[in-house]
């Protein structure tokens, strides 16, 4: 019984980390950008955060990965280019109240 219920806590944890955002191929790929993005939390605000990464080879991008490192309800989205063009632009939102933590990692 106690068991079940674990079970049944450890799924809802699993299933409530929705806020990655993984776009493309980086598994094969060459990672030519990696940045941890971190915001502190404000009571009853969301933190909102844009990142823009620019290859300045102009090597197009195959993959673009952004994690969340804290398992909130946090959402990220690409906003500009991504893959197939040269840059990239993500927009990262935590839960509210809650602090921002993701991991961006762009390949190529
Ligand atoms: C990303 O897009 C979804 C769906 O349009 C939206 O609900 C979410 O708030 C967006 N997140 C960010 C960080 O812009």
């Amino acid at each position: 019984m106690r068991l079940a219920i674990l079970l049944i806590v450890f799924v809802c944890i699993v299933s409530a980390n929705a806020a990655d955002m993984i776009v493309g191929d980086t598994v094969h790929r060459k990672m030519v950008f990696h940045q941890r993005v971190k915001e502190f939390a404000i009571p009853f605000k969301k933190r909102i955060k844009t990142l823009t990464y620019v290859d300045a080879e102009k090597r197009m991008i195959k993959g673009v990965q952004v994690l969340d490192a804290d398992f909130s309800l946090a959402s990220a989205n690409i906003t500009e280019g991504g893959v197939g063009f040269h840059h990239v632009t993500v927009r990262m939102k935590s839960q509210r109240s809650h602090p921002l933590n993701y991991e961006v990692e762009v390949y190529v």
